[in-house]
């Protein structure tokens, strides 16, 4: 055993110890100091005595473990402050606590880097304790060395895994974003062009084909658009809103989205607002409404009798308040044994999940997460036969007297405005299928329609030209779409305040607020879909926020593709500037192709509405003439497509008569189109 010769250990007195000891005949051999004494001597850890009423605080006492923890024999130690143990890398803020504690006569443990007689380095967990005689008087410190080298290495090990994962997580997310992002632009084409597809004369096969392959590209996007989601939460890349919107409106929007399905499947759908609730309130209503709207569908999919119920009311003080949301439905109820996995990421693992909960199997991990980030928790009580019910509190406070701007917050359900005047509006997108899709649904709404593949390109035509509306992408080579509209804002009159429509496949918060800072007027995100577009055009359009554009007079490149002409002159066979468009909006080398296309088409509808006037089947020849008349407006046939509208509009009035009269006017002119587009200067 070690033992100071310098001075006697402090060993408590027989009162202090007798409070801890019983009298045994092991303290009459050795006395109470020499059996603490050597109690002190088998301890594995480190232990020291400092003596303060010395210079410097020496060490008075060491024990055998300090030796085989530091390499220091006792003769090397005593008489020497401990700090001898401390070297290059020791780190001096925890030095000073050590210096603090002993200043002020207090307790302190830090962990400290030290070093061995051999130079090698240890972790200390050193623990000092002053120790005071019964008047109170410092008598001397009493240090505790424990070697946690081992500890701090797994720490550090652990620590760096810890490191390694979460970049290789936050790797793993971006790349999905990323191709999720890289995915949702193609798709837009498919499903765009999908809906062009469905919008033509198809027989039944073709059309439940077509139909199929459309319904199947939804449900991919949802799960890329989950994917996109999940992807986003876990990069942190997902910021929850606080803005103030009414609880109602997003209630109502999560209703009618599932009211079809109800509605097929005879089940109430109905919301339960308690009276207390707050009409507006402040927090994230599009992240409140995804919530619901999945817990919603799920319930409608599992639910055969019965009926779903959203019911809103205010959580208990007791709880901590907030408003609780549930999501009740009378279906087929969830087994305890798969409630325990629900929430957990891919539990579609579990066929039994599969079944209840189809798709990505991502859905209730995305509202469980957007739930926790809104200061929530959701949880669910199932009685497999009876009913399942969601539910979930949020912290959502009253938004009292906040300035509400409903239009702003929740897209208004109720029927959608008349169209504004057609005019004439400028497409600013590099990818050749987006402009192909969003310019031919734009001209089949009577749109006239410019076509730029880049930025700069953009700002240029919109200096030229009063537009009613640019639709705008926001990554384009050259100038991106906000750098783009930054320059168009900064023109002088009219042509500045032009609304502007960002398109992007970018849809975080932090996307969309960087195209509001630019000063575009809406967002449309990708892919876009034949409503999407025109709702978000005319929800432009009509917001009052955005300045009008005058009326524009009628375009001067190009009439509506059926529309009249009100100066009195024929239409032309073929309009230049619409199949200039269209060469513009699709790889050139396609236009023969596509007019090919159409042209085949529009005979084999002729033939059809040969068919339907022998037939006197006025419904059809209206039906056939309506698609005959928007694909020869897309194609640039403007002579062919008036003359198919005024057919339409006859067979509609059940003028028959007067139908046969326009349909020979209708072939006759359809044969000289025909052949117009046929002909090798057209193609070219
Ligand atoms: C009883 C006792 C044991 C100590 N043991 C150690 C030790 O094992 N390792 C260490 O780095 N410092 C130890 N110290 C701390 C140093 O002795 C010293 O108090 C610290 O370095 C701060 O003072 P300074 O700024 O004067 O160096 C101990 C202090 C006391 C009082």
């Amino acid at each position: 055993m070690s033992r100071s010769t310098a001075s006697s250990p402090t060993t408590p007195n027989a009162s202090s110890a007798g409070a801890r000891a019983i009298a045994s005949p092991a303290f009459d051999a050795l006395g109470v100091a020499g059996l603490l004494e050597a109690a002190i001597a088998a301890v594995p850890t480190g232990v020291t005595i400092a003596d303060p009423a010395l210079p410097d605080c020496p060490i008075v006492y060491v024990n055998d473990a300090f030796t085989r923890m530091t390499g220091y024999l006792p003769e090397e130690v005593l008489g020497r402050n401990c700090r001898f143990l401390q070297g290059a890398r020791t780190d001096q803020a925890a030095v000073a606590r050590v210096r603090e504690a002993i200043a002020r006569r207090a307790p302190v443990t830090v962990e400290l880097l030290n070093y061995r007689k051999d130079g090698s380095r240890f972790w200390n967990e050193l623990h000092v304790a002053p120790v005071f005689d019964a008047a109170g008087a410092l008598t001397a410190f009493i240090g505790i060395q424990h070697d946690v080298t081992a500890r701090k290495k797994a720490e550090a090990g652990r620590e760096r895994a810890r490191r390694l994962a979460e970049r290789a997580n936050r790797t793993k997310s971006d790349f999905l974003a990323a191709m999720s992002h890289e995915i949702r632009t193609p798709m837009n084409g498919v499903m765009g062009t999908l809906a062009l597809l469905l919008e033509t004369e198809l027989d039944a096969e073709q059309r439940a084909y077509a139909e199929t392959a459309r319904q199947c590209g939804k449900d991919l996007l949802a799960i890329i658009n989950d994917i996109l989601d999940i992807s986003r939460i876990e990069a942190g890349k997902l910021a929850i809103e606080s803005v103030p919107f009414r609880l109602a409106e997003v209630v109502r929007a999560v209703l009618d989205l599932a009211a079809a399905a109800a509605a097929e499947k005879g089940l109430k759908l109905e919301a339960r607002i308690a009276p207390d609730v707050p009409d507006t309130v402040i927090g994230d209503p599009l992240r409140l409404k995804q919530v619901l709207t999945n817990l919603v569908d799920n319930a409608v999919k599992f639910t055969a009798v019965g009926g779903v119920t959203v019911a809103i009311d205010q959580a208990p003080e007791a709880t901590g308040g907030g408003l609780s949301f549930a999501v009740i439905d009378t279906g087929i109820g969830i087994p305890p044994s798969v409630q325990k996995r629900l929430f957990s990421r891919f539990a579609q693992a579990d066929p039994s999940i599969t079944r209840r909960f189809g798709g990505s199997g991502l859905g209730l991990t995305i509202c469980r997460r957007l739930v926790t980030l809104m200061g929530g928790e959701i949880r669910l009580d199932s009685i497999p036969g009876k009913g399942t019910t969601f539910r979930f509190v949020l912290p959502l406070r009253a938004a009292e007297g906040a300035g509400l701007a409903p239009e702003r917050v929740l897209p208004d359900p109720s029927p959608p405005k008349p169209p504004a005047a057609r005019g004439r509006v400028l497409i600013a997108e590099d990818s050749r299928t987006n402009q192909l899709v969003v310019a031919a649904i734009l001209r089949r709404a009577g749109w006239t329609v410019d076509v730029v593949s880049d930025g700069r390109e953009a700002v240029r035509r919109a200096t030229e030209t009063d537009y009613a509306l640019i639709l705008m992408d926001v990554q384009m080579p050259e100038l991106d779409g906000l750098a783009a509209t930054r320059r168009v804002r900064a023109l002088p009159g009219q042509r500045g305040q032009v609304p502007i429509l960002a398109i992007s496949g970018a849809t975080a918060e932090a996307d969309r607020r960087a195209c509001a800072q630019a000063g575009m007027n809406g967002f449309l995100p990708k892919p876009i879909d034949r409503t999407t577009l025109l709702d978000a055009v005319e929800a432009v359009l009509a917001d009052r926020r955005c300045p009008q554009p005058q009326p524009s007079p009628p375009a001067p490149a190009g009439p509506a593709p059926s529309g009249g002409d009100e100066s009195g002159r024929e239409d032309p066979l073929i309009d230049r500037a619409v199949l200039a468009d269209l060469r513009e909006s699709v790889e050139p080398a396609r236009l023969p192709r596509l007019l090919a296309l159409f042209a085949e088409e529009a005979e084999a509808r002729l033939a059809r509405i040969a068919e339907a006037l022998a037939g006197h089947d006025l419904d059809a020849l209206a039906r056939l003439a309506h698609t005959l008349k928007s694909s020869a407006g897309a194609f640039g046939a403007a002579a062919l497509a008036r003359a198919v509208a005024a057919l339409e509009e006859e067979a509609r009035a059940g003028r028959a008569e007067e139908a046969a009269r326009l349909a020979e006017r209708v072939f006759a002119l359809a044969q000289a189109t025909l052949a117009a587009l046929r002909a090798p200067e057209t193609v070219a």
